[in-house]
């Protein structure tokens, strides 16, 4: 044997297994060949560079691919209805810096809590271009809400009359939405959110309001739902929206300035209930626009007719704008051969972190050309948790300890559904658009973690002495003592 050969090259050693044959591995769509995996810098910065600087894992936001994202998204809808405006759903993802993006391109708040309504003031985000919506909206904060002239959207019965007595104790007029709920006949309907059409608790809710001394109904807002594969769902929704408008006209107290369609567009991210590639899948942005666009010039043309405004709408998408705008760079902490054949990996980050792995199959790329053939690999998190499950089959080459991976989409639901549990939250950078990097959310520390935690004064100080048996070869723990020698 030639002692020159220098056997790094041949790629990682394994010692033989069996494993049960399994057809499959082609589907229609062909095979995907390794070439396609490869993701060696995103949003144009290197990953070893940014795994050097802000650690593993680490989030990644390309803010020119946002800016991409919005930009077209809001031209969709602008330029075929000219009265469109975007707001920013905020449980999408509410760092800061990605916020003030998007206040910068011109979107609305869409806030559904006191906390984000505070974080959207916080930002400087003036109470007129605030959405507030949700069903939990204490009084102090719908009190400062209607102070500052946000646009209140009632979710129930009990909210109205509170929005009444607030208003009341203000001495105010206040102008309201209310949100409904009813069947597209394309979606399963969310009727918890809201008031119900079909069953009469719309016309409940107008008929409170056109009683009232003090609100003013001036919104319809519905969201019929998520991930809304149907561009004709859309449209149903406008119409029957428009529907209610026109018998609306002349009622008391109502004039219906404003549609809001709220959210549900589909990002181009791989459901796992869905069989095709989310390219084919997803409909492009333009066919959602034209169906809601177009249903609402129809619905709204009796306006010109009477010589009336156009109403504006507001269109709340999240996922869309944000969540191909970022990605997870993990690093692989270790390797097994299940005892089923099947290889596995575990990760510096799972489920803590991405919460979207219950429903989508996201994509993974490797930074590197690894040598071996690709296998079926489940990528396991770092909890000590059986759920924690990145992905639980994906064909790939054998990984080794050290690699990273790039996991995308992930801009969406990640970064506000995360868990503190077990691990610290890593860093979330900012891939400039200008150029450089920064953090835009620190990575957490022990520091961060005990903030809020308080000791009572009887727990202030720590004496053991007598009470655990330490588990140590100077010890008195006899079983261990024996084992030791
Ligand atoms: C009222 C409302 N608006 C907007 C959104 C954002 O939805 P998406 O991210 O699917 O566009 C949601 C999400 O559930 C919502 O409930």
């Amino acid at each position: 044997m030639d002692s020159s050969v220098d056997i790094t090259d041949i790629g990682t050693w394994e010692p033989p297994f069996i494993q049960p044959h399994k057809m499959g591995a082609l589907n229609k769509f062909g095979q995907r060949t390794l070439r396609d995996n490869i993701c060696r810098e995103v949003f144009g910065v290197p990953v070893n560079d940014l795994v050097r600087r802000y650690g593993s894992p680490v989030f990644v936001v390309g803010e020119k691919h946002l800016r991409q994202n919005i930009r077209r998204i809001k031209s969709a809808f602008e330029q075929r209805y000219n009265l469109a405006v975007h707001g920013w759903s905020y449980k999408t993802n509410y760092i800061s810096a990605i916020c003030r993006i998007l206040h910068q391109e011109g979107s609305l708040a869409e806030v559904v809590s006191k906390f984000e309504y505070e974080k959207a003031r916080f930002l400087g985000v003036p109470g007129e271009q605030i959405i507030f919506n949700g069903p939990n909206k204490p009084k102090d904060i719908l009190r400062r809400a209607i102070e500052d002239g946000a646009l209140i959207q009632a979710d129930h019965m009990e909210e109205l009359k509170m929005l009444e007595a607030v208003a009341d104790e203000l001495g105010r007029i206040v102008k309201i939405g209310i949100r409904i709920n009813f069947d597209t006949g394309f979606t399963e309907p969310w009727s918890r959110f809201g008031f119900n059409l079909e069953s009469g608790q719309v016309n409940e809710a107008i008929n409170f309001i056109s009683r009232s001394d003090h609100l003013r109904l001036s919104s319809l807002h519905s969201h019929i739902g998520t991930f809304v594969l149907e561009p004709r769902a859309y449209a149903e929704q406008v119409r029957i929206m428009c529907e209610l408008m026109r018998k609306l006209e002349g009622v008391e107290n109502v004039a219906i300035d404003t549609i809001d369609i709220g959210g549900g567009i589909p990002s181009r991210n791989a459901l796992q209930t869905i069989y095709l590639p989310p390219e084919q899948a997803v409909p492009d942005i333009n066919e959602y626009a034209d169906a809601i666009c177009e249903a609402l010039l129809a619905g709204t043309r009796y306006r010109k007719e009477i010589g009336k405004e156009l109403p504006r709408l507001i269109f709340e998408s999240g996922r869309a704008v944000i969540d191909d705008a970022e990605v997870l760079i993990t690093s692989v902490v270790g390797t097994k051969r299940l005892p089923d054949g099947r290889r596995a990996a575990i990760l510096d980050a799972g489920t803590n972190l991405l919460f979207t792995a219950y429903w989508y199959n996201h994509q993974v790329k490797m930074t590197r050309n690894a040598a071996g053939s690709e296998e079926e690999t489940v990528l396991y998190g770092p909890l000590c948790m059986n759920i924690d499950v990145v992905r639980h089959s994906i064909s790939l080459p054998p990984l080794a300890a050290g690699d990273h991976l790039v996991i995308s989409p992930v801009g969406a639901y990640n970064n506000t559904q995360w868990l503190q549990f077990i691990e610290y939250r890593p860093n979330v950078v900012l891939a400039q658009e200008s150029g450089g990097c920064s953090v835009i959310r620190q990575a957490e520390d022990l520091g961060v973690m005990m903030a809020q935690d308080q000791i009572p004064a009887h727990l202030a100080s720590l004496d053991l002495s007598g009470k655990i048996r330490p588990l140590s070869r100077s010890g008195n723990h006899p079983t261990l003592n024996r084992k030791l020698v």
